[in-house]
């Protein structure tokens, strides 16, 4: 099995975490992902990839909204989770391109994709990993493109303990990820609750001056 070289935390329990996530209907519309992709304003038409994707529901929910003319595409660094990820798609007889890929070296060409998301994986970065991450995923990004990050938002004490120790990783990469987005110019930056305990910053890459 194919392998990629990262310093993120990966995940190997593949199907336990898809199991999971199919309890919780996260692919809903009114589940988990199907706030994210409200909160994405996916168009019909459009291409989103989804970085960190695991076991790829967000993707494969998002197809619903872009229509045969749309692309979704998802990565991840865990050969077990994009393993996971296209099974998923074939049972449902579904077009995606899932890829193993890291995302702070994303496998695609400058000005890609009209939205790039990634949902619970930032704290699985240390942070200059969530920097080149965050650089990569605006460089994919078409003018006018949105970004869109959620991840653990309450720095609560309990929770950046139990992040330390099942990540070894700290809490407040929502944070750092909402000032690289200040960093790298985006425009209409926005920052609010998905839950309780989860939060989005979203910005857009500047459009081509008319
Ligand atoms: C908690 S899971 C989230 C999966 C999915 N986004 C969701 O919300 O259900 C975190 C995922 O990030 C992946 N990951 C960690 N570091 C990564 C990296 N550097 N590049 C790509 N994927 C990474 C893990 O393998 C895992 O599948």
């Amino acid at each position: 099995m194919d392998v990629v070289e990262t310093r993120g935390r990966t995940l190997r329990w593949a199907r336990l975490y898809d199991l999971g996530s199919g309890l919780l209907h996260v692919e809903r519309p009114s589940g988990f992902f199907g706030k994210v992709l409200d909160l994405a304003d996916l168009l019909p038409g459009e291409s989103l990839l989804d970085c960190g994707c695991g076991p790829g529901h967000l993707p494969l929910a998002a197809l619903e909204r872009i229509g045969s003319e749309g692309k979704a595409s998802g990565i991840d660094a865990s050969p077990k989770m994009i393993e996971r990820a296209k099974q998923n798609a074939s049972r449902r007889g579904v077009e995606v391109d899932f890829r193993l890929a890291a995302m702070e070296d994303l496998p695609f060409e400058d000005e890609t994709f009209d939205v790039v998301t990634t949902t619970l994986v930032l704290h699985h970065l240390p942070p200059d990993v969530l920097e080149d991450t965050m650089a990569e995923m605006v460089r994919v990004l078409t003018p006018g493109g949105r970004l869109l990050a959620v991840d653990f938002a309450l720095a609560t004490q309990r929770l950046r303990l139990m992040l330390h120790f099942s990540h070894h990783l700290s809490s407040g990469a929502l944070d750092q990820a909402l000032r690289l987005m200040e960093d790298a110019g985006l425009e209409e930056i926005e920052t609010g609750p998905v839950s309780r305990l989860i939060g989005y910053a979203r910005g857009m890459k500047p459009p081509l001056a008319a």
